[in-house]
């Protein structure tokens, strides 16, 4: 029989309109002829709302002002249902698997995984604990380290620990690691809450901006670097991509030049074959040492005046929308974006199979 595979959509993040581009590519490239599709989305304030708009609705936002119902999902295992109201009742919509196109927090952070395994219902790509350290900055540098992966230097830093004696923690950072640094929230994405600071007059100013996002701020190092990324796909033995370049339009890769300004994907990265085959491995290293499962997308810079690999980060729910790399490393190597997503579900079923 047809499995039904339930979209979700969004989220209370500060992602959350890229999270709708990506959810419109990924319902657009789920095989019809394989599955039913649910839509279900997640307003930035953190509405559950079964939707049936078309998918360029749900890309734009319009698709709050459509025709949506109140919705949850029933946290019983015995029966996957979505609970729709509708004129005072609850109807009842079964469905088998979940897609959760959720990027940040309330979403990418273990909390929907761990609420859906709770209800014991298959999902697509890692679980609660792997997508919890995959998400926060400190502990996905600790477990990188503890393997043995080269990174920049960095230091975490508590939000009471600064507000209590931030000329000290300026100090730390100013002995401790080498400037430019880069400071970021420790749970975050799209780069929201990041600064750059070329010295110590600075760092006031980034500490505050990342402390907005999060109560925990990493500091790192900056690496005057390439940005590469590569892409894994799990599975019974998970595959890593070729390796693609970011080609920041900006200082950096920011909000901007994520999304508004015009940064460029070049796949493959010309980087050589010896940094190509380095850094897939890392990858799948990395992959397997933070129990990633489904998907990820691991990003690495290499160098420019060391010539070394150095890991930075790793996206558990990477972009999917039209441009992003993750389904475009894959594409390279001659996957549709059909065949990725149906791969991706079929590993959802097996990983549930087998627990
Ligand atoms: N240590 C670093 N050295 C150089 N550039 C960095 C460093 N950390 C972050 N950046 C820059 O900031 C961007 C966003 O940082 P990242 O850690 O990837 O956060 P996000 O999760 O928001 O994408 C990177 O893509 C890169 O351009
Ligand atoms: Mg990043």
């Amino acid at each position: 029989m047809k499995k039904t595979v339930l979209v979700i959509f969004g989220g209370k993040s500060s992602e959350y309109s890229v999270a709708l581009r990506s959810a419109a590519y990924v319902i657009d490239n789920i095989d019809r002829h394989d599955y039913d599709v649910l839509t279900m989305g997640v307003t930035d304030t953190g509405n559950w709302l079964y939707c049936t708009c078309p998918t360029s609705k749900i890309a734009d936002g319009s698709w709050v002002d459509t025709d949506c119902s109140r919705a949850m999902i029933s946290p019983d295992p015995n029966g996957h249902y979505l609970l729709v109201e509708s004129d005072e009742e609850l109807m009842r919509i079964p469905f088998d698997v979940v897609f959760p196109v959720m990027h940040g927090r309330n979403g990418e952070d273990g909390t929907i995984q761990g609420f859906l395994t709770m209800a014991g219902i298959p999902f697509v790509g890692c679980g609660m604990t792997s997508s919890a350290l995959c998400m926060d900055k400190a502990f996905t540098n600790l477990i990188a380290r503890a393997n043995g992966v080269n990174e920049a230097d960095w230091l975490v830093f508590k939000k009471g620990e600064y507000e209590k004696d931030p000329e000290n923690c300026v100090k730390r950072v100013t002995e401790e690691l080498e400037y430019p640094v880069f400071v970021k929230p420790a749970i975050g994405g799209s780069s929201v809450g990041i600064s750059k600071v070329a010295d110590g007059s600075g760092l006031a100013a980034a500490f505050e901006n990342a402390f907005a996002e999060d109560g925990k701020v990493v500091v790192e190092t900056g690496i005057n670097a390439r940005e590469v990324e590569c892409a894994v796909l799990g599975g019974a033995v998970p595959r890593a991509s070729g390796v693609g370049e970011i080609v920041a339009a900006d200082e950096f890769y920011d909000y901007n030049s994520k999304y508004v300004a015009d940064s460029k994907l070049s796949i493959p990265a010309d980087i050589g074959e010896e940094h190509t085959q380095e850094i897939r491995a890392l990858a799948l290293k990395l992959f397997d040492a933070l129990d990633c499962e489904g998907m990820a997308r691991v990003d690495f810079f290499i160098g420019k005046d060391d010539g070394k690999v150095y890991f930075n980060e790793i996206n558990t729910i990477p972009g999917f929308t039209s441009i992003s790399m993750y389904p475009k490393l894959f594409a390279k190597t001659g996957m549709s974006g059909q065949e990725l997503i149906g791969s991706l579900i079929r590993t959802a079923f097996r990983r549930s199979n087998e627990r």
